[in-house]
């Protein structure tokens, strides 16, 4: 699926979004490196650090649906003008199932900004405990 496509189904889905403490929403697709798709929104909550990033609901489906699988590509759609960087603590998860490789594509709520960036640009120096 195009960049393109991908941003209008993002903003198909992006509605799903339970967001009423923010009113930020932000929904993002997972492609496996075998084409799979996973989709994810952000989940919040009334105790608000309990919140579920739309990354984070979209690993949770793939796991779910799929199992383990190497993330080649992650893009990341929200409700503002400007783009949504993953926060941290979801880049970590990414970490776990992406490689240097796996792009990062970020849009805005109509798709007039498109940043992309490998992995190894947003999370550099990750924590591997194999390293340890
Ligand atoms: N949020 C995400 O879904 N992904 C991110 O990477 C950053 C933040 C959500 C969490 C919360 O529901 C809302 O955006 C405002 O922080």
């Amino acid at each position: 699926m195009s960049d393109i496509k991908t941003a209008v189904k993002l903003n198909e889905i992006i509605d799903r979004s339970y967001s009423p403490y923010s009113n930020f929403k932000v929904a993002a697709k997972i492609e496996t490196d075998d084409g799979s798709e996973f989709y994810g929104v952000n989940v919040e909550n009334a105790s608000y650090s309990m919140t579920l990033c739309a990354e984070t609901s979209a690993i949770a489906s793939m796991i779910a649906e799929k199992g383990l699988a190497k993330i080649s590509k992650v893009y990341i759609s929200n409700s503002s003008n400007k783009i949504c960087p993953p926060c941290g603590a979801c880049r970590q998860r990414i970490a776990e199932f992406a490689t240097a490789e796996t792009i990062v594509t970020m849009f805005n709520c109509d798709h007039s900004k498109i940043v992309s960036k490998k992995f190894s640009q947003l999370l550099p120096l990750q924590f591997d405990s194999e390293i340890l």
